[in-house]
């Protein structure tokens, strides 16, 4: 369902009158697939505080330079900030470049583990999610704002670079933390998939096909899953990215058996996709209702990610993406089902993360889509869909893409550092923000 809304607002008099209005104006974002990718404009590297990372080789590597035009990027490394004072340097930093950073520009903004022991360091270090957040929703023009919390520069590189590119058109307002020092960087930056293997389930449409798609373009051999009914589609889909098409039910009480069966030679990168949506409020919903979402959305990931560890499928160094929803963050009315099965998605992989890493090197995380134009959202009544597309810093949907461009960062092999994260693609959604 295209958005006519945003088409309109990219038009002189529908910019004219919305602003008259005080309506919403999205801007158009852009996006790393569309023809023009590269960067707008020059970075701009500041700091706040006494910093100790090693920065400048990294950010030489994302192809971003130093230059006098109007910033397309902005990293404040701001990891030096230890209290309330040098707090101030943040400011300082940004208040008199904010209003120059290119539209779809991007400030990333470093911070420092908050210290257990030094409380004015963590109430520092934690005033700057507020800081982020804020900014992120007054800052306009399709530009995103984001925090990372690291400790070494280079185990840090994939998030940077995803982060100050158009990949992340829809990604703002997170902390994400990075932790670690050791890094495996690619052969090839532009195909770090290179050799590897990608199960993406649901793939047959949808964001799932798109991440397939993406997965294939990093350079991965992809495995399209999908259930009987959507047969044609994923052959489609796996024919088009040269993969192959596994055709089950992810419900099936043996479906992990039968990827492992499928996978002789393993697995490097599992995508749980699978989802759907069977919405009433709590008093209306009948057992059967919750139980085929709960079952569909979690038990099956649960199954089928226990049975490719037990199957030794999953091979060392290997990533495994599910996906949560912002709905299993906030809530949402009608979605009880919905929103237990996608909080608890969240709770497998703040468990399973910590324990995965230490013994193969395995990464869990989890995206959190917001609104995203699919066929899921195209059903959803006429007015709740416009609120929903609108109620975010970007006053847009996003696209599958948005998703599959942040599903490809948490499965690079040079994001080992990225564990136990719940990364939001919601365009900093107010829902539970
Ligand atoms: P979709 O309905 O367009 O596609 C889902 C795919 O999963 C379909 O191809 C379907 O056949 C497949 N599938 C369903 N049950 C399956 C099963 N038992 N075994 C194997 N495959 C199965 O959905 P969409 O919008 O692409 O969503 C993908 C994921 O993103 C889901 O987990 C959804 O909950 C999540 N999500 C989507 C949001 C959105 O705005 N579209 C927002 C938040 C989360």
């Amino acid at each position: 369902m295209a958005d006519r809304y945003l088409s309109f607002t990219g038009t002189a008099p529908g910019r004219f009158l919305t602003r008259r209005l005080g309506l919403p104006q999205p801007a158009p974002l852009r996006r790393f697939s569309e023809p023009d990718a590269s960067p707008a404009g020059p970075l701009l590297h500041l700091t706040a505080g006494t910093s100790g990372l090693d920065l400048a080789p990294v950010l030489a590597r994302t192809g971003l330079h130093a230059g006098s035009e109007a910033p397309a990027a902005v990293v404040l490394d701001a990891t030096g900030v230890r209290d309330v004072g040098t707090l101030g340097e943040v400011h300082a930093a940004l208040h008199p470049v904010v209003r120059s950073v290119a539209a779809s520009g991007r400030v990333v903004v470093l911070g420092a583990p908050l210290d257990p022991a030094d409380h004015h360091q963590a109430a520092a270090q934690q005033a700057l999610e507020g800081f982020t957040r804020s900014l992120g929703k007054e800052i306009g023009r399709g530009r995103t704002v984001n925090l990372v919390r690291l400790t070494d520069a280079a185990a840090a590189e994939s998030t940077l670079r995803f982060l100050l590119s158009p990949k992340s058109a829809y990604v703002s307002g997170q902390v994400i933390g990075v932790d670690g020092t050791t890094v495996t960087a690619p052969g090839d930056w532009e195909r770090p998939l290179a050799g590897r293997t990608a199960l993406v389930t649901g793939a047959a449409r949808g964001i799932g096909e798109a991440v397939a798609q993406t997965l294939a373009r990093d350079g991965a051999r992809v495995v399209v899953l999908d259930v009987p009914a959507a047969e044609a589609d994923a052959r489609r889909v796996a024919e088009r990215l040269g993969g192959t098409a596994l055709i089950l039910d992810i419900t099936a009480a043996d479906a992990g058996d039968r990827i492992a069966a499928a996978l002789p030679d393993g697995l490097d990168v599992l995508v749980h996709n699978a989802g759907i949506t069977r919405d009433r409020r709590l008093v209306n919903m009948p057992a059967e209702r919750w139980a085929s979402v709960l079952e569909v959305n979690l038990a099956s990931v649960l199954r089928t990610t226990d049975a490719l560890l037990a199957h030794g499928t999953l091979r060392p160094g290997g990533r495994i993406v599910a996906t949560a929803s912002i709905a299993g963050l906030a809530g949402n009315a009608g979605q009880t089902n919905y929103g237990a099965s996608k909080a608890g998605v969240v709770g497998l992989v703040r468990s399973l993360a910590p324990r995965a890493l230490s013994g193969h090197g395995v990464t869990v995380n989890a995206v959190a889509p917001g609104f995203i134009e699919t066929r899921m959202t195209a059903s959803i009544p006429l007015f709740i869909r416009e609120a929903g597309r609108r109620m975010n810093s970007l006053a847009q949907g996003g696209l599958p893409v948005d998703v599959a461009e942040t599903t490809a960062w948490l499965a690079h092999p040079a994001s080992g550092a990225v564990n136990g994260q719940v990364v939001r693609v919601c365009g900093q959604s107010l829902l539970g923000a």
